[in-house]
């Protein structure tokens, strides 16, 4: 009886207690939001837990709609950030610049990449995509300086996959088919060779099959399943399926067995290959900072994921906005045809990253892709420590908001690079001519900014410029099937058309 009786005592005891702690919490959190001048963020009507919240949002994302309706809840808003609670947690949205830069710059050392690392983990080790704090400073060192000028300006080895590409594309005889399936495979086939050496030719159907899937298959499955990992967050060891895991496998018995043939050799084999290669090859140059099996393990497939899926996004993306506006396609040609001829006429040595960088059209092209399709349409970081954002308090949302630590605060690029603040009435229309008159962009961070900014960016640029002029020279009749507009997304660590992009070419 006692002992029934101190029991009951010692749970509302603790009850007690937690209600304090939280009650506590509150005063101070509110005591600081009123010392450092913050005012409430507007929020988005809910329910209890943010249920029918989460429904809707998960039936926008089964559509491949979601980016859009968030788009159009800060337009309906009329707010740059918004408050919503989504299944229990208390989740900040922002499209506003001012925010985005305070989190991944200015306030950077206040947030964190929240549990990605333990999310994605399994696939990506200790990578630089993964870690943060010394860990994430030291794999900046070492790949920093793998992607200067000279290592990205060789654009031999692309050619023989755009050859691939071209092939497989000639198969349909002019017929209906979706490239964005061929463009994930070239990047694949590239980003194999340029990290390994040696392509696992998914355009050529040579592809290393292991434990019943090819790289390819197991790639793409493993990319869905850490998202969604991520997306659980305290709770992503729960998601761990058999398929997972399987894929996993096929995926490092691969990158092992190049690690382990690279240590293996020795300097003078290694000089030997790079000579023969006639470029650059990751691997090798790795090999010569680090002979550690892990770390080199872990730096390949981190650049893997970061360049592969991303710039797969904007070429397909890009594709499929030529088609469907084909006086761009006819202005993007004539400048291509002007500084390096057709396809009959071209030397290939000319197109190079300096002749490139000449074609203005085709940059303002790749821009224009970038801003509507940004290839990661949306991030998140979580606040280390309680803290402030400079903007989106209050009516008119110009006020600082308190963060509190823990706070989730997620950033919309989708919507950042489609605001009509930015970009005017037409800000949702694909047209390269905008860039003409836009000289520092205000609503433009497609590689992100600040000590996290993408270290592949003018490799990216470099290789879908390159894929895009060729594009143009080897089909210079393009047509969209496309039946949707605006096309439907597939929200994930980074973007994918989600019907494919149907074209016919020639
Ligand atoms: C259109 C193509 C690309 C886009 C839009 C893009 C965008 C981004 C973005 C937004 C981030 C920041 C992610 C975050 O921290 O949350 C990032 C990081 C990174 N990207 Fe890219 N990327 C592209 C291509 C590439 C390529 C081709 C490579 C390498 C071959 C690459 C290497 C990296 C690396 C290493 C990081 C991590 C940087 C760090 O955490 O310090 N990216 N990228």
């Amino acid at each position: 009886m006692i002992y029934q009786y101190s029991e009951k005592v010692i749970i509302i005891l603790a009850s007690a207690l937690l209600a304090l702690i939280f009650c506590v919490k509150k005063l101070h959190s509110l005591y600081l939001s009123n010392k450092w001048n913050c005012q409430e963020v507007l929020r988005i009507k809910h329910d209890y837990f943010g249920i029918q919240n989460a429904k809707k949002l998960f039936a926008y994302r089964n559509e491949g709609r979601d980016l859009q309706m968030q788009r159009n809840l800060f337009i309906d808003y009329n707010t740059e950030t918004l408050r919503q609670t989504l299944l229990g947690k208390d989740l900040i949205y922002t499209c506003s610049i001012e925010n985005i830069k305070a989190v991944v710059n200015h306030q950077f050392e206040d947030f964190s990449i929240g549990y990605r690392h333990e999310a994605f983990k399994p696939l990506l080790g200790d990578g630089i995509f993964a870690t943060e704090g010394p860990k994430w400073k030291i794999a900046k060192t070492v790949l920093r300086p793998q992607f200067t000028r000279d290592q990205i300006s060789d654009l031999h080895n692309l050619e023989i996959h755009v050859k691939n590409f071209a092939a497989r594309i000639r198969e349909f005889k002019g017929e209906k088919f979706d490239v964005q399936d061929l463009v994930l495979k070239l990047t694949l086939d590239a980003s194999t060779d340029f990290l390994f050496n040696e392509s696992v030719g998914s355009l050529t159907s040579q592809d290393y099959v292991s434990g019943g899937y090819t790289f390819e298959e197991a790639f793409n499955k493993v990319q869905k399943y850490i998202f969604a990992r991520g997306l659980l967050q305290s709770l992503y060891w729960i998601y761990n399926p058999k398929d997972f895991r399987e894929c996993l496998d096929v995926i490092h018995t691969f990158t092992h067995s190049f690690v382990e043939k690279a240590l293996k050799m020795t300097s003078s084999e290694i000089e030997d290959k790079i000579a023969k290669s006639g470029g650059y090859v990751f691997i090798y140059e790795l090999v010569k900072i680090t002979r550690d099996p892990k770390i080199l393990h872990d730096h390949l497939l981190n650049i893997m994921l970061a360049g592969r899926n991303t710039t797969s996004a904007l070429i397909s993306s890009l594709i499929l906005e030529l088609a469907r506006n084909p006086q761009v396609y006819e202005k993007l040609k004539n400048e291509v045809y002007l500084h390096f001829g057709d396809n009959e006429n071209c030397d290939l040595d000319s197109i190079n990253i300096d002749t490139m960088k000449k074609c203005n059209y085709l940059r303002h092209v790749v821009n224009e892709g970038l801003r509507l399709y940004p290839s990661v349409p949306q991030n998140y970081r979580c606040a280390k420590k309680n803290t402030t954002l400079p903007t989106g308090g209050g009516a008119d949302g110009s006020k600082k908001v308190f963060i509190e630590k823990g706070q989730v605060v997620f950033m919309s690029f989708y919507s950042l690079q489609r605001s009509e603040r930015f970009y005017g009435k037409d800000a949702n229309e694909f047209n390269p001519d905008r860039w003409e008159s836009i000289k520092n962009p205000g609503g433009f961070m497609p590689f992100l900014s600040g000590p996290r900014i993408c270290l592949g960016q003018q490799f990216a640029i470099t290789e879908a410029s390159y894929i895009i002029l060729r594009f143009c020279q080897l089909f210079p009749n393009l047509k969209s099937f496309e039946t949707e507009y605006p096309p439907r997304i597939s929200a994930n660590a980074t973007m994918k058309l989600r019907d494919g992009v149907f074209v016919s070419c020639s």
